[in-house]
């Protein structure tokens, strides 16, 4: 099988194409290296680098023929995405429709989307399962929402059979150390520690300790990044075998919140982690925590990799084999 990666630079993209290729499936990367690194392509896949903006030569890799696209290749920071939302309207929303009309011109028919918990908003009920009222939060859920329901018409009126996975909260690194590139500029919880833990940054911001949870620090659904690739492998056969359209969520059903990831984070790497509390980040839900009975119904997925010593374990071992043990 031939898959077209976009954005397999990345941090996510990066494990879903190296869990591919394990596969045995030819990985062909498409990827801008905006935010992905050539530190995680190997010397088994072609690499285009080259933007979802470009359309002409969008259509013209699509064109070396294709049993499936991933689409992986967005922009991410849901606070960022409040201020500059004409960033996420040209990233996300452009960049989608372009590929969905070269998968169309190049006679592809089968997508995988890389979608978000966003996209459900301040929770009514929990966990989440996918019949959730769907009112995002932040402009970035927006665009996220929105491309589920072009993939909807594409589906309808194309033919264009898609798997939406919506991810929550992704953290961990390759558990064998074999992707190396580290994200530029994190604003997510785990790697933002990490970079504590390293000393690349001289504290942790804990974004509030006034919410209705255990100890008042927001609690989340921490996925590890290997659980994730799995899924969407899984995701790719579902498609191929059955070409039936389908939107999951994916996550490990456990809530941590935001002082119990301080506290093994240092248990861990062994390092102190000064951290000192702000006020809440605005759009910040209390607690997000996932129903992943759906995936495990349809594509047989559960989560292996997705307990926080593993996830901190392996972040740590990625950091320090990249930038050393102080
Ligand atoms: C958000 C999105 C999620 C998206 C992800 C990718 C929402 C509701 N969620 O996740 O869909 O895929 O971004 O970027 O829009 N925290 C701190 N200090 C920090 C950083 C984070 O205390 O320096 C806290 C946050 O308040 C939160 C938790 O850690 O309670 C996780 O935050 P983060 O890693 O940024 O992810 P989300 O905002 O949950």
């Amino acid at each position: 099988m031939k898959v077209l990666v976009i954005g397999g630079a990345g941090y996510i993209g990066s494990h879903v194409a190296r869990c591919f290729a394990d596969h045995g499936i030819q990985v062909t990367i498409y990827d801008n290296l905006s935010t992905g690194t050539t530190d995680n392509l190997f010397p088994d896949y072609v690499f285009h680098q080259a933007d979802i903006l470009d359309y002409t030569t969008l259509v013209s890799v699509m064109r070396e023929g294709f049993d499936a696209v991933v689409h992986l290749a967005a922009a991410k920071a849901a606070g960022e995405s409040m201020v500059k939302p004409e960033k996420y309207s040209l990233q996300n929303i452009t960049g989608t429709l372009n590929i969905l009309n070269a998968a169309c011109e190049a006679g592809i028919s089968r997508l995988v989307f890389s979608s978000s918990a966003a996209i459900y908003g301040e929770p009514a009920y929990l966990p989440i399962d996918e019949a959730h009222p769907k009112q995002p939060a932040n402009y970035y859920g927006f665009t996220k929402l929105e491309i589920e329901r072009f993939l909807e018409w594409y589906d309808r009126l194309k033919g264009l059979k898609f798997a939406a996975l919506r991810y929550f909260n992704a953290a961990g690194y390759d558990p064998e150390g074999r992707i190396t590139g580290l994200e530029k500029n994190p604003a997510n919880l785990v790697p933002v520690i990490m970079e504590v833990a390293i000393g690349r940054r001289p504290h942790l911001d804990v974004f509030g300790t006034d919410y209705p949870t255990r100890d008042g620090s927001g609690v989340r659904d921490y996925i590890h990044v290997t659980d994730l690739a799995d899924a969407h492998y899984r995701a790719l056969l579902y498609l191929m075998d059955r070409g039936e359209s389908f939107a999951v969520n994916l996550g490990s059903e456990q809530g941590s919140s935001v002082l119990e990831i301080l506290e093994a984070a240092r248990r861990i790497t062994g390092r102190e982690i000064p951290a000192r509390v702000t006020g809440r980040r605005p759009g910040d839900p209390a607690t997000l925590v996932a129903s992943s009975a759906e995936a495990k119904r349809l594509l047989g997925w559960e989560a292996h990799y997705s307990d926080m010593e593993t996830i901190l374990a392996t972040s740590w071992k990625a950091y320090t084999s990249r930038l050393g043990n102080p």
